[in-house]
């Protein structure tokens, strides 16, 4: 067996003799099985300078000591989180929340009585519901990374999805995937402002919970846009309507 000793280290047999008084940090003690040696510190080997340190925690731990805030407005966990970041992420939150409203208005009209597109309400409901929790993802990570969550205005969207040409599924499938295209670039940008800034933490969260989901729905939408395409303003639309009344997590 081959033990390689720590530099402050010496070997006792049985009695307590010393058998190596000193060792430097490169001896390598071969024995073999059946004597017993018991390594012990020996006195005064401290005063000797350590070598091959890469990494001295009480030392380093200062500068990061000093730069723990005091005052109880500000974050303790912000680490390299740059005001850049911060204010994208906001607005990043006011885009998803603008998506989530005008999905909304979307459900409320495929919902009434004389609209009684029961499929396309239920696409928009839950788009809708899926694009809140988008912004409410965002306000977590920015609570998690000491940046603060502000709200900003978000604007009226519009009531009437009729289309004299396209009619108001195709319409509103049509916008839905200018939307979701739309989203896919502020998300783009968001992580461009986390590659300037080397956040990596962040570029990674986009990446992950993000754009891969965004790239997904703009292909899904992009589907329903050509199959509305092919039925037409008539029948067609209450078939494409049962399909997605009946499918299961439909939401973009
Ligand atoms: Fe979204
Ligand atoms: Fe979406």
């Amino acid at each position: 067996m081959v033990l390689r000793s720590a530099s402050s280290f010496c070997l006792l047999n049985a009695n307590g003799d010393h058998l190596l008084p000193l060792l430097n940090s490169s001896s390598i003690i071969r024995y073999s099985q059946g004597k017993s040696f018991v390594p012990c510190a020996t006195k005064g080997s401290n005063n000797r300078p350590l070598t091959g340190v890469v990494f001295e925690p009480f030392e380093e731990v200062k500068k990061e000591l000093d730069l723990v805030p005091t005052v109880p407005q500000a974050s303790l966990a912000r680490q390299k989180y740059t005001l850049d970041a911060e204010a994208i992420i906001n607005e990043q939150i006011n885009v998803e929340y603008n998506v989530s409203y005008v999905y909304h208005a979307m459900f409320a009209y495929f919902d009434r009585d004389n609209v009684a597109l029961k499929g396309l309400a239920k696409f928009f409901k839950e788009s809708s519901e899926e694009e809140r929790e988008h912004a409410e993802k965002l306000m977590e990570y920015q609570n998690k990374r000491g940046g603060k969550v502000t709200l900003q205005s978000i604007v009226m969207p519009l009531s009437e999805f009729d289309h004299e040409e396209k009619g108001d599924a195709l319409y509103a499938m049509e916008l839905a995937l200018s939307l979701e295209k739309l989203t896919n670039e502020k998300l783009i940008n968001v992580h461009s402002v986390a590659s300037k800034n080397n956040d990596v933490h962040l570029a990674d969260f986009i990446e992950s919970e993000f754009l891969g989901e965004q790239v997904e729905a703009i292909k899904k939408i992009s589907e329903y846009v050509a199959q509305l395409r092919r039925v037409g303003k008539g029948h067609g639309v209450w078939h494409f309507d049962q399909m997605l009344l009946h499918e299961e997590g439909v939401a973009a």
